[in-house]
């Protein structure tokens, strides 16, 4: 009787190891296939945004600039990063390949981390003039030594939010560098309370409406979030 038993516990736990794999193997391919999260390809050169921004405080838009102004975030050229490297740690053996694009005006080739398929579109400055830092769609890059894609980018993700923007969209972070203006984000409805013109952040221009009535005249600022769109043409040519 007792051997029966144990064989029985043994079958038990034989079964519940069973499913344990087979249930954490499907999830980790729906994660990594589906979701694609976590992907981190390898670049030419390992450049950490820990190193310059979490510990240096370079700000997000001093080198991915065009992210507030237009539909793409340019990835900072050679001599955008020169303009410090020039001089500093330039002998350095990781510094090496950049020397070597700067001498040569051939280009590094980054490989992207974050792509959506070329029959959809995304916008950025859409999405930074309605509030939305950086860190909602691509996490907190500036503790990131090396970039991996943080959020699955898939239709259900985008058509969420688009739903319903507060459940996910985290406010402008002053590391961004957008809305740098003397501007506590502590309240969505903060620009009606607060009239401070917000023309000149601290890197790139920024764009958008001049609003009038109940706000001040001549006052910029970005539009607050709103039920964005759900035609299917808004993100599919
Ligand atoms: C505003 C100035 C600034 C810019 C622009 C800049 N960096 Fe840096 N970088 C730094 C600082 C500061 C450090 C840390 C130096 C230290 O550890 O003492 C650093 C460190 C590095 C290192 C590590 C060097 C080592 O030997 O530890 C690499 C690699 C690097 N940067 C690559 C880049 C690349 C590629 C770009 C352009 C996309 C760039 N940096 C743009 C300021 C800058
Ligand atoms: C000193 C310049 C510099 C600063 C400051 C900087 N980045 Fe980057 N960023 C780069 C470079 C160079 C790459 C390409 C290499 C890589 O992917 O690591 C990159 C890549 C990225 C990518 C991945 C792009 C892709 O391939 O899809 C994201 C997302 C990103 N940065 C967001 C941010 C955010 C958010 C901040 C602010 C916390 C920031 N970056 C600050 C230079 C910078
Ligand atoms: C609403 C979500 C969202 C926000 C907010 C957002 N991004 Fe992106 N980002 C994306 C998506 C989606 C892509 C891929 C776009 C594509 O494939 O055309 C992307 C791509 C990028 C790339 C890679 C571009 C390339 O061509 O290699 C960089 C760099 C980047 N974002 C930086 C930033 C920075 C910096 C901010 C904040 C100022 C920011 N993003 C805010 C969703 C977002
Ligand atoms: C954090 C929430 C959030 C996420 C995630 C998000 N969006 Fe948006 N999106 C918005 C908001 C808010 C607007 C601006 C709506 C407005 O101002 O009326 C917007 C606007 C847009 C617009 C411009 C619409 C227009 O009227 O011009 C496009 C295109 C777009 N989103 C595509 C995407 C795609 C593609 C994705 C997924 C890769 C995505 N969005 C993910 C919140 C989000
Ligand atoms: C907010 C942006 C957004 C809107 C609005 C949107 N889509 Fe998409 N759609 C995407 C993105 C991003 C992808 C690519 C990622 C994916 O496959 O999930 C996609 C993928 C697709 C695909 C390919 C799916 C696959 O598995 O290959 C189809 C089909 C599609 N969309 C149809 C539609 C239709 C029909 C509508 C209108 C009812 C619509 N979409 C509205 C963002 C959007």
């Amino acid at each position: 009787m007792a051997e029966l038993n144990s064989v029985k516990t043994k079958n038990i736990f034989f079964w519940l190891i069973w499913l344990l794999i087979t249930f954490s193997t499907i999830y980790l391919l729906y994660d990594f296939i589906i979701k694609n999260t976590g992907f981190m390809p390898s670049q030419p050169i390992q450049f950490s945004h820990k190193v310059h921004s979490e510990d240096f405080g370079i700000k997000c838009l001093y080198c991915h600039s065009s992210a507030e102004n237009s539909s793409y975030s340019e990835i900072p050229t050679t001599y955008s990063c020169m303009v410090c490297h020039i001089a500093l740690k330039n002998s350095s053996a990781l510094i090496k390949p950049l020397n070597e694009s700067f001498d040569s005006e051939k280009p590094i080739i980054w490989n992207r981390v974050y792509r959506i398929p070329d029959y959809t579109k995304f916008n950025h400055q859409v999405h930074i003039n309605s509030l939305i830092d950086c860190s909602t769609c691509h996490g907190e890059v500036e503790k990131m030594e090396k970039v991996y894609q943080f959020r699955p980018l898939t239709m259900s993700w985008c058509i969420d939010c688009h739903r319903s923007p507060k459940k996910y969209a985290i406010l402008p972070r002053e590391i961004s560098g957008i809305f740098t203006a003397d501007i506590k984000f502590d309240s969505l409805d903060f620009a009606k309370k607060n009239y401070y013109s917000i023309i000149s952040p601290a890197y790139g221009m920024w764009l958008s409406d001049f609003y009038e009535g109940e706000y001040l005249k001549n006052v910029v600022y970005p539009r607050v979030f709103s039920r964005a769109n759900e035609n299917c043409s808004v993100c599919h040519y």
